[in-house]
């Protein structure tokens, strides 16, 4: 095994990626950050210089378990302090199983300011399927107000929605229709839009006709769900999360924000044209435009456009083939790593929006989730007492009398920064249960991510978990393993994973402003069996 070291300055700068000019998070000079590429079993070494100028820092390595080191997990107030404004950080961790995964800034909003990249993992072992090519494609969602003024709104009475993103990135570029806003608004907040910037101009991935790409699609959109599609062609999915997947084709690909999916696809269309590459929001009222790309047969003009017009996206309000791409994601066979056919513990969380003094948040089992200012790994580890509440939040709600099909009658919740202590090596359960929002008929999809732990899909269902019959129809036959899964509108996910890796975990909804909302919990275990902190995580709160 090797080590690859990486060294990054994070700093703001102005760039266009959708045309529109603003300040984003670029690393190195650029958004999207690097690809780290790694051999299984490498250790990463990446050391990061924070030139933000007045603002702090911390990166997460999503999908990397952090194995024996939870303090390189990058996330603010669970596992370090930020890494303040000059200060340079090293994170250093093994990547021990091959795949695809992704990294992004873990400090209030500033993931989506720009600062996120992706990491590929090459398998020591040949892989059971083949291709000739191996690209990445990272995708977002992308908004023109700084994360600062997102924040503010969220947190504020009354309350301010960041609403639809403007538009939507395919490996950074995207593209803002200019001429929806007025010359004199341009001028007035000092802007730009200018769609000949050589920062937007749309992503070109170019093929050899008759050759097979592998194409590792992540997304980190703030807020949407996607469907992501290559005109003419279909897509045989083989990989999520870093586990090989029992191959599916499919037209449309969804995606939730913090997953990723290999995908094999063959140039085997009319070789003389291009072909649009294309995202699209589901599962929300969509305002925003397609993202384009192209795909560009060789030897056509990567920037000829296809003579056709970009594909029509899946229905918005559809869920039911997005259910279905769920349900058909099972582990290959041959590379099935079985579940524990029972569990120690199981707890529910209800997703339900709130409010506390008429404040909007997001709450699981009624209660909103807050960061402290002592991270819980040293405040734990160090025995730092009164760093966050003590009690626990609750296993589960009023399951009788909790009616998810209703916008509930007292929407009223309380808040926590209470951690769920997990005892070391026992197999959890969680049944994600969604509920109406405070808007009548109205439930949202949620991609909830474990940090430090895969877990298996279980299954999923609609309307009300059913703990009597439900855990009955278990998949424990071929569950595949992942780090982020979405819980349906009215519907429930259940996953089932080893409290096995020492340290402190976050676990909560990829969703941006639900994260910061409040929908959210964190997990202790096997805390003894850390090893000596590094002092380089410490220096805020009570530490
Ligand atoms: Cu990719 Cu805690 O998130
Ligand atoms: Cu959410």
């Amino acid at each position: 095994a090797r080590v690859r070291h990486y060294k990054w300055v994070v700093k703001y700068e102005y760039k266009s990626p959708d045309c529109f000019k603003k300040l984003v998070i670029t690393i190195n000079g650029r958004t999207p950050g690097p690809t780290i590429q790694a051999q299984e079993g490498d250790t990463v070494i990446v050391e990061v210089t924070n030139n933000l100028g007045t603002e702090n820092l911390a990166i997460h390595w999503h999908g990397i378990r952090q194995i024996g080191t939870p303090w390189s997990d990058g996330t603010e107030g669970v596992t370090q302090c930020p890494v303040l404004p000059g200060d340079t950080f090293k994170y250093q961790f093994v990547v021990d199983r091959a795949g695809t995964y992704l990294y992004h800034a873990h400090y209030g909003m500033q993931r989506g300011a720009g600062l996120y990249g992706s990491i590929q993992v090459a398998p020591n072992d040949p892989e059971p399927f083949a291709y000739d090519f191996d690209r990445s494609i990272i995708l977002n969602d992308w908004y023109h107000q700084s994360t600062y003024e997102q924040a503010t709104g969220l947190s504020s009475n009354p309350f301010v929605w960041v609403g639809e993103p403007q538009s939507l990135l395919i490996n950074g570029k995207g593209r803002f229709n200019c001429s929806t806003i007025s010359s004199s608004s341009l001028s007035s907040t000092g802007g730009v839009c200018n769609t000949s910037n050589i920062d937007c101009s749309p992503y070109v991935q170019t093929v050899i006709p008759g050759k097979t790409y592998r194409l590792r699609i992540g997304s980190l959109t703030g807020l949407s769900a996607l469907s992501f599609q290559i005109e003419g062609h279909n897509m045989t999915v083989v990989e999520a999360d870093g586990h090989f997947v029992e191959p599916f084709v499919v037209k449309n690909l969804f995606i939730y924000s913090g997953e990723t999916y290999s995908v094999l696809v063959k140039a085997d269309q009319d070789p003389s044209r291009n072909y649009w590459i294309t995202s699209n929001v589901v599962a929300r009222n969509r305002t925003t435009p397609p993202g384009l790309a192209t795909f560009n047969y060789y030897p056509n003009h990567p920037k000829r456009s296809p003579p056709t017009s970009p594909p029509t996206p899946p229905g918005w309000d559809d869920a039911e083939p997005r259910v279905a791409q769920s349900l058909a994601i099972k582990a290959r066979r041959g590379y099935i790593n079985k579940a524990p056919t029972t569990s120690d513990r199981v707890i529910v969380f209800l997703n339900t929006q709130n409010t506390i003094d008429g404040f909007r948040l997001w709450s699981v089992n009624n209660v909103s989730f807050s960061l402290p200012h002592t991270p819980y790994l040293i405040a734990l580890k160090h025995n730092l007492k009164n760093s966050f509440h003590s009690t626990s939040p609750p296993d589960g709600y009023d399951f009788a009398n909790y009616d998810i099909f209703s916008v509930a009658n007292n929407t009223n919740a309380t808040s926590t920064n209470g951690i769920y202590r997990l005892k070391f090596n026992t197999t959890v359960d969680i049944i994600l249960q969604n509920a109406n929002t405070m808007t009548k008929n109205n439930s949202e999809t949620h991609p909830w991510h474990l940090h430090g732990h895969d877990f298996w899909v279980l299954g999923y269902g609609k309307g009300k978990f059913d703990k009597d019959n439900d855990p009955k129809k278990y998949n424990l036959e071929n569950p595949i393993m992942k780090n982020t899964v979405a819980v349906h509108p009215f519907g429930w996910t259940a996953l089932r994973f080893r409290a096995n890796n020492p340290g402190v975990w976050a676990f909560h909804c990829h969703i941006e402003a639900h994260f910061y909302m409040g929908m959210g919990v964190v997990f202790e275990e096997g805390i003894d069996r850390v090893g000596k902190l590094p002092s380089s995580i410490m220096g805020c709160g009570r530490t």
